[in-house]
């Protein structure tokens, strides 16, 4: 039974690493080709081990949001929380009972502090299961103690949960600060921007792959070794009361990543990284995004598209309401050369920028070395809106930079209600534009007198563009 469930988990593993390869992002110097080695595997539900699980507790006067449900508290299966023990097979126990009764919370209680090894909680789950963190949660503390067997580039999975809210008011501490010493990884003192292959790997913190229906709110996550979170092929994603932090040298630390994941909603989160505060990847669409503080960050990232020649294809992509401040960007498209699909029904409105290095970007001519050929496709970008962005921006980059392929402009961008001034002086860098086809309002600061009018002429075939 056991080596069937686990044979059937490293299958679709296997699997879905094979689909969903052409559109993984390739970041900085992450490599996703091994991404989805597997890690140690939560047992799929089976019938709860009688004589060893607890039974729950039932909470019926307890009438807020978990009323009338069973309560899995880890440390009825174990659990000790005191930042040392491996509490490891607590959660799995916990979860694999929870798993299996509808409308159950697992309860990881205020007041202590639990390690747990990379784990994969895997689904389906009966509906409404609640995972309420109220203590402390955190992974070992580096590479040095994270074992060999295990996968280094992810430490908590949740795969194939459909119905699962994750909430309280706890902290995820993702212990990161190891992982970013380690000698490969930029910034660090003694090291040449080497790009180094297999040793830099670094586990995402929190990672949801192939869910539905899923409710992260009111967490506190800090320092992951690499992204905080990470959504792939998932649906249904509602994030509301996020706080990330970690530092702004932390390499590669995004706030919160998807990739072909539709239906997101992120809300009233504060997120402070070393990267991109959220980056939107390959076949993401409905994404709508409010009410959001980044900074200091990368910014707010629709990228990087198209690695290896491949189609990407984003659509219908809202941020408004939001805030960034002592960022390297602002609002980014950013493609690689080669690649083919489109970003378009994108929506950037009432956004207010603080000492922001590229407020406003698109770049065509993405690329990590220096030596990225030109080529003749290009992912193409249409239909963007800018609208009410204001603030300040740092002098070193202009305020506005569209440089778009040779081969494939952008067209249809729409630029109102921008005013972006220099954080320091007076002196205004002019806007920067390649190719890039738009309207401006008259009034807006500085001015994008360099976009060109209309649609461009030589209307490139729209085969490549298809989504
Ligand atoms: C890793 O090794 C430990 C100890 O040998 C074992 O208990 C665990 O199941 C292994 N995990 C994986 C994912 O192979
Ligand atoms: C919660 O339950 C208590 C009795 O157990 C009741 O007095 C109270 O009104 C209930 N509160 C709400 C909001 O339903
Ligand atoms: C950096 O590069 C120099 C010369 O290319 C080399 O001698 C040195 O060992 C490198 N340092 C590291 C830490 O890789
Ligand atoms: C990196 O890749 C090169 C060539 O692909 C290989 O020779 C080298 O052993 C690899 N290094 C590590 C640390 O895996
Ligand atoms: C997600 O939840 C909604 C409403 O709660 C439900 O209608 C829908 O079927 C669920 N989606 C999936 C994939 O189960
Ligand atoms: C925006 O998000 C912040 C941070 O979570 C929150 O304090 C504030 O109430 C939110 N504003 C609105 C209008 O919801
Ligand atoms: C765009 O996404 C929003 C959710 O963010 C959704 O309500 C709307 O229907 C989508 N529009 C289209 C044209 O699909
Ligand atoms: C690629 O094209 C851009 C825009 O035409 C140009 O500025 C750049 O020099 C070219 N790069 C190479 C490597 O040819
Ligand atoms: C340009 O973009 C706007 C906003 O997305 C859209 O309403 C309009 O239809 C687009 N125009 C063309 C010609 O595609």
């Amino acid at each position: 039974m056991i080596k069937t469930s686990l044979l059937l988990s490293i299958l679709v593993f296997s699997f879905s690493s094979f689909f969903s390869v052409q559109c993984i992002r390739f970041h900085d110097y992450a490599k996703y080709s091994k991404f989805l080695t597997f890690s140690q595997i939560s047992l799929p539900p089976s019938s709860a081990p009688e004589a060893a699980a607890p039974s729950p507790s039932y909470n019926d006067n307890d009438n807020s949001s978990i009323s009338s449900s069973a309560v899995f508290n880890v440390q009825s299966y174990g659990a000790i929380g005191d930042d040392v023990a491996d509490d490891t097979q607590a959660f799995k126990m916990a979860w694999d009972s929870a798993c299996q009764v509808e409308s159950a919370t697992i309860l990881v209680p205020k007041g202590f502090s639990f390690m747990i090894e990379s784990t994969i909680f895997t689904g389906p789950c009966k509906p409404n299961l609640v995972l309420k963190i109220d203590g402390t949660i955190m992974p070992p503390d580096g590479p040095k103690l994270w074992p060999r067997n295990y996968s280094k580039r992810q430490w908590l999975v949740f795969y194939r949960i459909n119905g699962m809210s994750m909430q309280g008011g706890g902290l995820i501490n993702g212990r990161g600060e190891k992982w970013w010493d380690l000698p490969c990884k930029p910034n660090h003192k003694g090291t040449n921007g080497t790009i180094d292959n297999g040793t830099c790997d670094s586990p995402v913190a929190m990672r949801f792959f192939m869910c539905s229906n899923i409710t992260v709110k009111d967490l506190k996550v800090q320092n992951s070794p690499q992204f905080h979170f990470r959504f792939d092929n998932c649906q249904n994603i509602h994030i509301d009361y996020l706080h990330i932090k970690s530092p702004s040298l932390s390499p590669n630390t995004d706030g919160i990543h998807i990739e072909n994941t539709n239906d997101v909603k992120i809300y009233n989160s504060i997120i402070a990284n070393g990267d991109d505060c959220v980056s939107i990847g390959a076949g993401c669409y409905n994404v709508d995004i409010r009410n959001i503080t980044c900074g200091p960050s990368h910014g707010i990232s629709i990228g990087s598209l198209g690695i290896h020649n491949s189609r990407a294809c984003v659509s219908n992509i809202t941020v408004t309401d939001s805030v960034i401040k002592h960022s390297d960007n602002g609002v980014r498209i950013k493609t690689w050369q080669g690649g083919s699909g489109s970003v378009s029904q994108v929506t950037f409105n009432n956004i207010h920028m603080d000492t922001v290095r590229n407020p406003i970007i698109i770049d065509q001519y993405y690329c990590l070395t220096k030596s990225c050929a030109n080529q003749t496709s290009a992912v193409n970008i249409n239909n963007i809106v800018y609208t009410n962005i204001r603030g300040t921006y740092d002098i070193r980059s202009p305020a506005m930079h569209f440089a778009c392929s040779d081969s494939v402009p952008c067209t249809n961008l729409t630029l109102s209600g921008i005013e972006l001034l220099p954080a320091q002086g007076s002196f205004m860098k002019n806007p920067f534009c390649w190719n890039a086809y738009g309207d401006w309002e008259a009034l807006i600061t500085p001015p994008a007198s360099c976009l060109l009018e209309g649609m461009p002429e030589l209307v490139v075939s729209s085969e490549g563009a298809r989504c």
